[in-house]
C-alpha cells in the first residue's frame, strides 16, 4: 500500500469518527434542540485547541449483533483543550452512538483523561447526555462506572471537576457528575435520574414526567443536585469558561489573578445606606457583595436553591474569593438543613483550592421546628460548623448585622479560626435576639406587671440597648475592628493582602470525619 492509500485509509477512519451515529441519528440530535459532542466541545474550547484522543477506539461486544456496529470513537469524544489559554482534559459523551451508553472502551476512553488530568493537574469537564451504562455489554459496562467512580472520589480535591448535563442522564451516567465539584444543567433538554419515570410506574405506580423527575429546576431547586441551569446549551458551556476564571488548575496553586481597574480604596457611601435601622426589615445581600467586588462581578453558585444563604464567587483586587452571605431577604436569612449543606459544600470546595473565604453575617439562628429537628439539623447544621472550623484558606468575616446564638459560633466567628473578623456598626450580637431573650429571663416580672406589654417593652429596649450592638465583641477582641460600611471594599482588600501568605494547618491524620 503506497502512502497516498495510506493517507486515504486514516482520512476515511477519522472521518467516520467525526461523523459519530451519522447524519440520520445527528439530525435527531439538532431536532431536539442539542448539539453533537463535537459542536459542544467547538463552544466550550478556545479555537482551535481540542487535541483528541482514542478517536479509532471501538468496543468489543460480540452479542446482540453489536458486533456489526462499530463506531470508531465508540460514542464519547474524549482529549485536551484550552479554556483562555489554560490547559483543561474534557470528555464530551456522544448521544448519536448507541444513546452515548457507557462500554468498557467508553470508560477506558474517560478514565485516560482522567488520569491524565490528575498527573498534570489540569481540570475536568465532562459533557454528558447518556443513556447508562450499555444494556449489551452487561456487568462490563458496571465496571466501567466504577472506574470512573473511582476516579472521581481521587481526584475530588486535586483538579476541579465540572460536570454539564446536556440531555437524559440516567443509571450510572448521573453518579460520576455528583462526585464532581460542580454541575450546570440546561433547561428543558436535559435530565438526571437513577430511574426513569417507566421504572418509577412499575415499582411505585408514581407518575411523574421527565422535566418533574429529574428536570435542571429540579435539580437546581428542590434536590440541590446541580448548581446551575443555563436557558441554552452556549450558556452552559459559558458558565463553565467563567467558572473556571476563578480557578486554580489544581489544589498546588493559587487562583488566577485579573488585573482590574476598579480601585482597590474605592469607599462605596451607598453601603452606609444599606442596612435597613429596623432589625426586621430585609434587604438584600447580593447588593453588598456587588457593591464590594471588582467591577460588581458575581457568579452565584446554587442560586436557586437554599436562597436563605448566598453562596460564589467573585474578585477583589483582581484576586478570586468565595464569598458565603447570609440572606436576610429570603426566611429572614435563618440556617436550615439545606443552607448548612449548600454552604459547607462551598467552603470545602473553596478550602481545597486555596480559595479565601469571605462571609457575611446577618443571621437570627437556627430555624427552629419539629420539620428541621426530624430531618437532622444537628447533624446537618454541624456539617457547617465543621466546614469553617477545618478551613485553613484565609477566613474574613463582617457582621452587617444579626449573629445571634449558634449561629454567631457558626458563621466564620473568630472562635472558628477566621483570621479577620470586622463588625457594621448595626451588628447585634447575642445569645437571642432582644424579644426571646427578654420572654426567657422576664417571663414572672412580665406576668406580675400592671401592664405586661409596657414592661416588656422596657426590658426589649434595655436588652437591644446594653447587647444588641458589636462593642461587647470588639472589647473582647471577637471582632477585630468596628467599621464603616463604606469601607468595606479597601478593609477587605487590605486583608486579602496581608493574608496572601497565610501558612496554617489541620492535625495529621487520614481524614475526618465530617458529620454526613
Ligand atoms: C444501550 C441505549 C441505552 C443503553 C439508550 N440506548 N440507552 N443503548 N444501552 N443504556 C439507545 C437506544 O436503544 C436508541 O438506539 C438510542 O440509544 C437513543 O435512545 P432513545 O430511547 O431512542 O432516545 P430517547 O427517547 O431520547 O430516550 C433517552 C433515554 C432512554 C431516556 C436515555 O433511551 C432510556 O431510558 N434509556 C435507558 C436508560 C437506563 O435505564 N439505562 C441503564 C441505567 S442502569 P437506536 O438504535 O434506536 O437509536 C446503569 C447502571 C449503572 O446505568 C449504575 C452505576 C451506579
Amino acid at each position: 500500500m503506497g502512502i497516498e492509500e495510506r493517507l486515504e485509509e486514516l482520512r476515511r477512519q477519522r472521518e467516520a469518527a467525526r461523523a459519530g451515529g451519522g447524519p440520520e441519528k445527528v439530525e435527531r440530535q439538532h431536532r431536539a434542540g442539542k448539539c453533537t459532542a463535537r459542536e459542544r466541545l467547538e463552544l466550550l474550547l478556545d479555537k482551535g485547541s481540542f487535541v483528541e484522543t482514542d478517536m479509532l477506539v471501538t468496543h468489543r461486544a460480540r452479542d446482540f449483533g453489536m458486533e456489526k456496529q462499530l463506531i470508531p470513537g465508540d460514542g464519547v469524544v474524549t482529549g485536551s483543550g484550552q479554556i483562555d489559554g489554560r490547559l483543561v482534559y474534557v470528555f464530551a459523551q456522544d448521544f448519536t452512538v448507541f444513546g452515548g451508553s457507557l462500554s468498557e472502551t467508553y470508560a477506558q476512553k474517560i478514565c485516560k483523561v482522567m488520569d491524565q488530568a490528575v498527573k498534570v493537574g489540569a481540570p475536568l469537564i465532562g459533557l454528558n447526555d447518556s443513556g447508562g451504562a450499555r444494556i449489551q455489554e452487561g456487568v462490563v459496562s458496571l465496571a466501567g462506572y466504577a472506574d470512573i467512580f473511582l476516579r472521581n472520589t481521587l481526584a475530588s480535591g486535586v483538579v476541579p471537576q465540572i460536570s454539564a448535563i446536556m440531555g437524559p442522564c440516567a443509571g450510572g451516567a448521573v453518579y460520576s457528575p455528583a462526585l464532581m465539584d460542580f454541575v450546570v444543567m440546561v433547561r428543558d433538554t436535559a435530565y438526571m435520574f437513577i430511574t426513569g419515570p417507566d421504572v418509577i410506574k412499575t415499582v411505585t405506580h408514581e407518575e411523574v414526567t421527565f422535566e418533574q423527575l429529574g428536570g435542571a429546576m429540579t435539580h437546581n431547586a428542590t434536590s440541590g443536585v446541580a448548581h446551575f441551569a443555563a436557558a441554552s446549551e452556549e450558556e452552559c458551556l459559558q458558565t463553565i469558561r467563567d467558572l473556571l476564571s476563578y480557578l486554580p488548575s489544581n489544589n498546588l496553586e493559587d487562583p488566577p489573578v485579573r488585573p482590574t481597574t476598579d480601585d482597590p480604596q474605592r469607599m462605596e457611601e451607598a453601603l452606609n445606606a444599606i442596612v435597613p435601622d429596623n432589625p426586621n426589615k430585609p434587604y438584600d445581600i447580593k447588593e453588598i457583595i456587588r457593591l464590594v467586588v471588582d467591577e460588581g462581578t458575581f457568579l452565584e453558585v446554587h442560586q436557586h436553591y437554599a436562597q436563605n444563604i448566598v453562596v460564589g464567587f467573585a474578585r477583589l483586587d483582581g484576586r478570586p474569593v468565595g464569598f458565603v452571605a447570609n440572606q436576610p431577604a429570603v426566611l429572614a436569612g435563618v440556617l436550615d438543613i439545606h443552607s448548612s449543606i449548600k454552604a459547607a459544600r462551598f467552603i470545602r470546595f473553596c478550602d481545597a483550592f486555596n480559595i479565601p473565604i469571605i462571609t457575611l453575617e446577618d443571621v437570627p439562628g437556627y430555624l427552629p421546628g419539629t420539620a428541621q429537628e426530624f430531618g437532622g439539623i444537628i447533624k446537618h447544621g454541624a456539617k457547617l460548623l465543621y466546614a469553617y472550623g477545618e478551613a485553613t484558606v484565609p477566613k474574613i468575616t463582617v457582621i452587617t448585622r444579626k449573629a445571634y446564638g449558634g449561629a454567631y459560633c457558626v458563621m466564620g466567628s473568630k472562635h472558628m479560626r477566621a483570621d479577620v473578623n470586622l463588625a457594621y456598626p448595626t451588628a447585634e450580637i447575642a445569645v437571642m435576639g432582644p424579644e426571646g431573650a427578654v420572654n426567657i429571663l422576664y417571663r414572672r416580672e412580665i406576668q406580675e406587671a400592671p401592664d405586661p406589654e409596657a414592661y416588656r417593652a422596657a426590658r426589649v429596649a434595655e436588652f437591644r440597648d446594653k447587647f444588641a450592638n458589636p462593642y461587647v465583641a470588639a472589647s473582647r477582641g471577637y471582632v477585630d475592628d468596628v467599621i464603616e460600611p463604606r469601607e468595606t471594599r479597601p478593609r477587605l482588600i487590605q486583608a486579602l493582602r496581608a493574608l496572601a501568605t497565610k501558612r496554617d494547618t489541620n492535625p495529621p491524620k487520614k481524614h475526618g470525619n465530617i458529620p454526613l
